[in-house]
């Protein structure tokens, strides 16, 4: 199917990361936690089910929005088995909730999850005390024990990862005494923002965390700001299709989430922000993107962690740059809900294009993209972006496996043809 420009604008869905956080502390809190913009997505209402099993009423009286009654930090009770479906971020977070427990948990999650590494949240977490069991190769199933008392610990980080920051931190609202994290490059820093919303002591900067356990959290409002991430694919797509001129409004400007704006920007793009304003904590603008030729360039490794689920958007810019775009320093694309690196380089040769693959990245060689079958391993990210590849395909692009696209984007197709895209879903049978 054949797309035009993309044109008129584009409310992407409430951001993955915000929500997560906004279910999990609005579940811990004492009082009622309204959250609006809520993702609903797989994974975030994954996380949902995670706490109404284990005793937490959750209302959604309208779509995107949430009322948790909070039970405070030990109210939770026992649920056996949690199944975090794709999300990565749902266990491990939870993983650091469920170590300061009463009661044994185990966590499951779908076959991208259970092949993804844990050891990085279970080596620090057992070192404040928890005892948690995985199988082979720090691996789910993760078997956390309860009852167990947990002490602070002060902890540098080995790879920057938002996701262990943040488990150390929940574990660290149960622990005795100080709980420090150190990154050693910034990371998202949703969770500390947050909790300081919801009352709760916590002290951070760039690449530093820290909180004592023993306070409560009050319950608060949560304005969930629009997913960059999903943002991502409409920008890129925007930047790459000639006569396009795009409009994406309130869209989250998180510093550690923008990573792909300067890398585009220095590509040639041309993205500009509307209305910088703070909404529920958070800074968002309104983006207007339109239509410019990009060329390839070396990505500073330092901008990686700040783009770290925008890799698979930003190899299709690369595709249609003119000249060779080189990412270094991003082997935690590998260990993602798929290996982003082996999927994009195997989906975009599969349509003409020239990738070099590294162990931490990829040399991509822009040029002439063509029709062709694509394997998105089951990643939403994957998908996504070869659905913004096949509009410059000059041959149709089928892409495979896309029901994940609903873990963090529900309703990606509709709004992608809304908007010009040559996009439709085809079920299985047809
Ligand atoms: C996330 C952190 C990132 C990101 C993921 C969401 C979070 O992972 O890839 O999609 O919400 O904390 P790491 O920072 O653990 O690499």
């Amino acid at each position: 199917m054949p797309g035009g420009p993309l044109q008129g604008e584009v409310r992407v869905p409430g951001d993955k990361s915000v929500s997560h956080r906004a279910v999990m502390l609005g579940a811990l809190a004492e009082g009622t936690t309204h959250i609006h913009g809520f993702l609903e997505g797989e994974d975030t209402r994954a996380t949902a089910r995670a706490f109404e099993r284990m005793g937490v009423r959750i209302e959604a009286p309208g779509d995107a929005e949430r009322v948790v009654q909070g039970v405070g930090l030990h109210g939770l009770q026992g649920a056996g088995t949690i199944d975090c479906g794709n999300a990565g971020t749902g266990m491990r977070l939870l993983a650091g909730v469920l170590a300061g427990q009463a009661f044994d948990s185990v966590l499951t999650g779908d076959t991208s999850l259970s092949a993804r590494p844990m050891a990085r949240v279970i080596e620090p977490l057992q070192r404040m005390g928890a005892r948690i069991e995985s199988s082979d190769g720090g691996r789910p199933p993760l078997h956390v024990h309860g009852g167990q008392a947990l002490r602070g610990i002060d902890y540098a980080l080995p790879v920057a990862s938002a996701q262990v920051k943040s488990a150390l931190l929940l574990a660290g609202l149960y622990a005795n005494g100080t709980t420090t994290v150190r990154e050693p490059h910034p990371t998202r820093d949703y969770s500390e923002r947050m909790l300081e919303a919801f009352g709760y002591p916590v002290r951070f900067e760039p690449g530093y965390a820290s909180l004592d356990g023993g306070h409560s959290l009050r319950a608060t409002e949560v304005y969930v700001p629009a997913d960059f991430s999903s943002a991502a694919f409409f920008i890129v797509a925007a930047t790459v299709v000639p006569g396009s001129e795009l409009r994406l409004p309130a869209v989250g400007m998180n510093p550690r989430r923008i990573g792909l704006l300067h890398v585009l920007r220095a590509m040639g793009a041309d993205i500009v922000e509307h209305d910088p304003r703070t909404s529920g904590g958070e800074p968002v603008a309104d983006l207007l993107v339109r239509y410019a030729p990009l060329r390839g360039i070396e990505v500073p490794e330092a901008w990686v962690p700040d783009m770290i689920d925008e890799f698979p958007a930003l190899f299709v810019a690369a595709a249609a740059a003119r000249g060779r775009t080189v990412v270094r320093g991003a082997s935690e694309l590998r260990v993602k809900e798929s290996d982003r690196i082996a999927a994009m380089a195997q989906g975009l040769r599969a349509l003409g294009v020239s990738v070099d693959e590294a162990p931490d990245g990829a040399a991509i060689e822009g040029g002439r993209i063509q029709g062709g079958r694509i394997d998105s391993r089951g990643d939403h990210r994957i998908a996504m972006s070869f659905a913004v590849a096949a509009q410059l395909a000059d041959g149709e692009v089928e892409i495979d496996d896309v029901v994940n696209v609903a873990t963090s984007f529900p309703g990606f197709v509709d709004l992608a043809a809304g908007a010009g895209f040559g996009l439709r879903e085809v079920s299985p049978a047809a």
